[in-house]
Order: C-alpha cells, then structure tokens, then sequence
C-alpha cells in the first residue's frame, strides 16, 4: 500500500480508513502524540501512540527529524488543535536523528542561523511556505507566457558577450590559472582556453533573446545569471533568476503594459494557490516587524500589500519628472538622503527609489526615458529635448520594499545608431556581428524587459533578505552548498 500525503489526510473525512503516513517527526510529546510532517503542507499529522504495546528501545528513537513510516486507521481528533489523526498500529523508523547533534529544535531558530544551516532549512515551515510560493510564481510564469503564444527559448549560460556592458562577469576558463599560455605582450593567450576565446557566465539572456524575437515575434527566456558585482545587500545575489521576455513590434507602453500584466498575473495566481503559506507568511512578517520601531514597520500586512498591488494601476512617469519630485522632497531638502538629487543625469540610488514607490506615491512606480549615460547600449534613443538632454526609452519597475524588480527597455533597431552608441561605448563591435545582423535584415522595432525572479518572491512572501528566498544563496564571500 502507497502512502497517503499528509495534506491530503487533513482534508480528509475517511474516517475508519487504514492509511500509511511516511514524513519527519517534528515533536513527540507525552510518549504518545507525534507530530508528524512530510512537506506536503504546513500542518503536521498528529500519530497517537499506543505506548504501553510499543517497545521502549522505538520510543527511544521517535526523535525530532527522524523519519518514520506509520500504518494506522484515520480518527477523527478528541483532541484540539487537530481536526483528524492516525492511531498508530505499526511504527518503523526510516531514519533515525541524533537529538543530541540535529540543529532544528522545536523552537524558533533566527534566519540568520538557518543560512548557515540552509540544507536543513527546507524542514522549517517558513522555507516551506517560502519555496511553495517561489514554486508557485515561477509556474505562474511559464503559464502567463504560454497562454499568450510566447515561446520558451533557453539562451546560453556560457557565453562571449557582456550583455549590459558592465564587466561584472565571472570567467570560465579550464586553463591553467598557475601556469597560463601567454602571448608575447604577456597577456593571457585565450586561443588556448576550451573554447579558443575568453567566456563568462552570462549576466542575461536578453542578446540572444533578441534573435528569437525576431523570428518567433514573442519570446522569453527564464534561466540562472550571474554577476560579480561586489554588492553586499539584501537585494543582490551574484547567482539569480531573471525572466526576460521580448517582443517584436513592441514599443515602450506595449512593453510597460506587458510587464504589469505579468507581475499581476503571478501575484494573483500565487494569492489563489498559496493562501495557507502566504497566512503563515504574513504572520510571520507581522512577527518579525514588532520588534521594529512603529516607524518602520509597514503599513499594510502582506496580504493587503499584495491585493492592493493588484487593484491599482502602476504609476507611470519619466526620469526627469521624478527627479523634479526628488529634488523638491522633505529628505533631499533636509539632506536625509546619503545621495542627494542636485543634477539632472545622476543615477537613482535605492534610496530614491523607494521614496518614489513609498512616500510619494505609495504603489509601484515604472520610471521611464532615463539618461543615455546610464543606461545600456541597446535601449533605444530619443530625440534630444528643448535642453539637447539625450534619454533613451528605458523602463524600471520599482515595488516597496524592493526598489528595482523589473529593468527593461525599447531595443535600438536602427543600425547606424546602435554602432555609433556600442562604439562610444566601447563595446567589441567585431565580437557582436551576430547581433547587429538583426539591424541589417529586417529589423523592426521590438522592446523586452527583464524581472528579477528573486526579488519577485522576496516581495510576493514578505521576506527582508534574498538570501532568504533561493534555496543556496551564492553572494560575496559565500557559495556554500
Ligand atoms: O536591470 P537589469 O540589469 O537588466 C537586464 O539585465 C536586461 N538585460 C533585462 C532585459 O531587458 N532583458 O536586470 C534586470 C532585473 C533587475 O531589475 C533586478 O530585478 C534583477 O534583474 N537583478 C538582480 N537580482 C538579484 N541580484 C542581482 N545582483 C541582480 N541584478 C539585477
Ligand atoms: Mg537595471
């Protein structure tokens, strides 16, 4: 007889039923009522114990984190706290766990101490609820884009390219690093690497995303980038997730329209199928924010949070009209800000960000036309203004809580632009054939837009750190696991 899932026996009303329930014990209270968990769900089955006709040396073993294979008939519960149980005819222990050496205790471990314990962690009910609401979204994803016709493209993790030009790109390499073949002005000869070139870990997919585009019409890519940025915050990992969609035809409000249809989409399906882990979530945030100053917790529990991000439409504006906002608000008048907003041209800090998404506008913002200086080369350019100021037709999605969560844009698809703009830039235009031959056959305006899969779950579960919502974080000084 196959074993019967624990959320399954919740909900169920066969009562007198012979079942068998396989999981980890949580607690074993009394020598009689173990709590028994399989993951399945949140909630544990209750096993009552008939202690008197159950040796002592099995007693001795029912452990926390032990696993056990129980057979018994399924009860309705005299007692309270559970609406069914097992009365346990035959216990067998699977695997059993040293009480004196297991980590996880029943009690509340710190998030802090989990991560150092991350391949346990799993066994705790916030990184259950935590992983089944990442698993959820990242379904919700790929049904978002199948429903509308997009085709999956799986674009390479190793690849020539920097696609945003930033150089934060890990090497791969199987030369010898000791000992490397040089060329004769001493630099290190890469014709002899695996591949005949130098190559990195891709920090997008979205280069290649683009020829797909130009031959299917949608497409998006969901798959691991990586970037060596040495940003040690609650926001970045140098291992993520990124979804990236990208259309032919598509100009910048199709592109805006899209995105917050996506993010909508995912949220909802998540507040339909997660309800008992996103409760549990919000408990827990809820928890967690009363040892905060009033000041600083938020003012909507995360349920509201969500709903409300659901029911409102985004705002949308330009980068200069925030920068006008910025300029004139309290922090930057009173010098709060670390940065201040004192030119037209400067780089949003998170800071920033937030207080557009969290003073000023208390909802999502998407922020549009930003300076070319500080955007990638593919975005395309707009006509200069009154000022000859030159932007280009960037988009950014900002959430509360988050800062950035989606970075996008209308690509260049005028070939001459797109030169002069990589030149300036100093892209390798000889590396790049493949992709400017998009801008010699048939080009046609097209846009996409990259979602941060990580900082999606850290918004959708009320969790403060992204170390937090992937299974083995990898970041600065860290790649355990
Ligand atoms: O804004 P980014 O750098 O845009 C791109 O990579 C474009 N190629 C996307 C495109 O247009 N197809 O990154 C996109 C998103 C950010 O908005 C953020 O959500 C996430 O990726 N992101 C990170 N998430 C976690 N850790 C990091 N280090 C991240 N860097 C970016
Ligand atoms: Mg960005």
């Amino acid at each position: 007889m196959i074993h019967t899932r624990i959320k399954e026996l919740l909900n169920s009303t066969d009562f007198g039923k012979t079942v068998i329930v396989k999981g980890w014990i949580k607690t074993f209270r009394n020598n009689q009522f173990l709590a028994i968990n399989d993951g399945s769900c949140l909630g544990n089955i209750q096993v009552v114990i008939d202690y008197e006709n159950t040796d002592e040396r099995t007693l001795k073993r029912l452990t926390t984190g032990a696993a056990v294979s129980v057979e018994g008939v399924l009860i309705e519960s005299l007692g309270k706290g559970q609406r069914v149980e097992v009365k346990a005819s035959q216990i067998s222990i699977l695997g059993d766990s040293d009480p004196e050496k297991f980590p996880l205790q029943p009690k509340k471990h710190s998030l802090e101490f989990l991560r150092e314990i991350a391949h346990l962690r799993f066994r705790t009910n916030t990184f259950n609820a935590v992983f089944k609401v990442r698993n959820a979204l990242s379904f919700a994803v790929h049904r978002f884009f199948n429903e509308r016709g997009f085709v999956y493209i799986h674009t390479p993790i190793i690849t020539g390219s920097d696609a945003e030009g930033a150089g934060e790109m890990f090497k791969v390499t199987t030369l010898d690093l000791d000992n490397p073949p040089r060329n004769d002005d001493g630099s290190i000869n890469f014709k002899e690497d695996f591949f005949g070139k130098s190559t990195n870990l891709t920090v997008s997919g979205q280069l290649e995303g683009e020829l797909a585009a130009l031959a299917f019409g949608n497409i998006y890519t969901f798959g691991p980038t990586f970037r060596a940025e040495n940003s040690n915050t609650t926001r970045h990992l140098a291992e993520f997730w990124m979804i990236e969609p990208e259309m032919a035809f598509y100009e910048l409000k199709d592109n805006m329209d899209l995105a917050e249809e996506l993010l909508k989409h995912v949220i909802r399906y998540a507040l339909d199928t997660c309800s008992e882990e996103l409760e549990f979530l919000k408990n827990r945030l809820q928890e967690e924010e009363k040892s905060k100053p009033q000041t600083e917790r938020s003012e909507l529990d995360l349920l509201a949070k969500l709903n409300f991000c659901l029911d409102n439409d985004f705002e949308r504006l330009t980068y200069t009209e925030a920068i006008d906002i910025l300029r004139r608000s309290k922090p930057n008048q009173k010098k709060q800000f670390k940065y201040l907003i004192e030119e037209w041209g400067a780089d949003l800090q998170s800071e920033h960000e937030r207080y557009l998404v969290e003073k000023h506008f208390k909802k999502p913002v998407i922020l549009t036309d930003y300076p070319a200086d500080i955007k990638a080369f593919y975005m395309r350019m707009n006509e200069p203004d009154e000022q000859g100021r030159k932007t280009v037709r960037a988009m950014d999605i900002l959430f509360p809580g988050i800062g950035e969560i989606v970075g996008g844009s209308q690509r260049e698809e005028r070939y001459d632009l797109l030169v002069n703009r990589m030149k300036e830039m100093h892209i390798p235009i000889e590396d790049m054939n493949w992709f400017l031959d998009t801008r010699q056959f048939g080009s046609v305006p097209h846009s996409g837009f990259g979602l941060g899969f990580e900082r999606l779950v850290l918004f959708v579960t009320g969790m403060t750190n992204i170390r937090d919502v992937i299974p083995f974080p990898r970041t600065p000084n860290n790649a355990e696991f």
